[in-house]
């Protein structure tokens, strides 16, 4: 095997590509991380997901929580090491930030602004209007009356609280389905204006992080319905000049919905860049529900789908930040979300539960690699 002082770079990344595409992968691989002295290894050390993305003008990073970030060491080396960009996985979210109708606690989020700040890493924020992870109090709480102070005290208190540190925010998450506007709080107690309304208070809260809309499922292949109301919905807060500049592709990736279909996606993007609004992949990761039961199937299957997405989407130029709902499997919401039936852990990331790389993170950094230029 190669010493990783001695191995390139590049070549690291062939090797590991390789097993990821060969038959005897799963051997191939469990032998690589067994071994210090494997590329596997070795190319953790000298490849950087984030610094192979920088090369191409890309953004590349990963959620994260206070509570792994402080205590685990070796993980907050990685991410520092991987990541130039990184999103609080809970820690900006209504729920953490609001114990109480009144009250207001950023500890967690200033925790991980300082600590990424000290790290060189900037900060993308999620999410400032949202149905979901919402404190208790809410539902009893916010009525038709005072919703929209509600909501605009909200945005004004946290944006303003972090103005100048973040890079970005999810100013709103998920506000569409396939039948049209989702039906949330929001919506229900301030109207269909209430998007608008979230985006001009964001900007003049803090005019230089980029606003982005966010969604999911907006990659697979039968959501054209979505695309359809998505890019309606884009084109008419423009038309209104409402101040969204990003659209942000979750990217949950599932195989198991349909996939997705390149030709339809790029088509996408190409219609969201002709609005003159950048793209974000704000939550990529793939669900690991494949039926085979070696881990180097599995492993194999999931690099080459999310090299076949990234690829993808990194040949439009648009698609500026790409962020991984998580780097390492030790830290995955998708062990609660969606286990696997066969009760192995789930797979989903970059890095392994014991920090080794996968080979779908030589997938991206081919997939970056391979990116044109920004
Ligand atoms: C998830 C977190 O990862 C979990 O820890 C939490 O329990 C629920 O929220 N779409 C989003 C993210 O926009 O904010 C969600 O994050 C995952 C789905």
């Amino acid at each position: 095997m190669f010493s990783p002082k001695t191995i390139s770079r590049r070549h690291a990344l062939k090797q590991l590509t390789a097993l990821a595409g060969a038959p005897l992968a799963a051997n191939l691989l469990a032998q690589a991380l067994a071994d210090n002295n494997s590329p596997a290894n070795g190319l953790s050390n000298s490849v950087s997901l984030g610094d192979e993305a920088s090369r191409k003008g890309i953004l590349y990073g990963s959620a994260v929580g206070k509570a792994s970030l402080s205590l685990d060491q070796p993980y907050a080396e990685l991410i520092a090491r991987q990541c130039k960009i990184v999103v609080p996985e809970s820690e900006m979210k209504w729920k953490t930030l609001r114990p109480t109708p009144d009250r207001y606690v950023f500890d967690a989020g200033d925790w991980i602004v300082r600590w990424a700040e000290s790290h060189g890493i900037v900060v993308h924020g999620t999410a400032l209007v949202w149905h979901e992870a919402l404190p208790a109090w809410f539902e009893g709480y916010a009525n038709k009356n005072n919703a929209r102070e509600l909501m605009v005290n909200h945005i004004k208190t946290v944006v303003g609280h972090y103005v100048g540190k973040m890079h970005s925010w999810d100013v709103v998450n998920e506000g569409l389905l396939e039948t049209g506007l989702r039906d949330t709080p929001f919506l229900r107690l301030i109207g269909p204006e209430y998007m608008d309304l979230a985006f001009q208070t964001t900007a003049e809260a803090d005019p230089k992080a980029i606003r982005v809309y966010n969604d999911m499922y907006v990659e697979e292949s039968n959501n054209d319905v979505k695309r359809r109301l998505l890019l309606k919905l884009l084109e008419d807060m423009l038309s209104r000049k409402v101040p969204v500049q990003a659209l942000g592709i979750q990217g949950h990736l599932r195989s198991d919905m349909g996939g997705f279909d390149a030709k339809k996606l790029r088509a996408f993007l190409r219609q969201v860049a002709g609005l003159g609004l950048q793209i974000f992949i704000t939550e990529l990761d793939m669900r690991d529900q494949s039926p085979a039961n070696d881990v180097g199937t599995r492993d194999a299957a999931i690099a080459r789908y999310c090299e076949d997405f990234l690829s993808t989407v990194l040949e439009e130029k648009a698609v500026t930040v790409v962020i991984s709902w998580g780097l390492t499997d030790r830290y995955t919401w998708l062990s609660g979300k969606a286990p696997r039936s066969d009760g192995q852990p789930v797979r989903p990331l970059p890095f392994d539960q014991n920090l080794a790389p996968k080979p779908v993170f030589a997938a991206m950094a081919k997939a970056f690699d391979d990116a044109p230029n920004r």
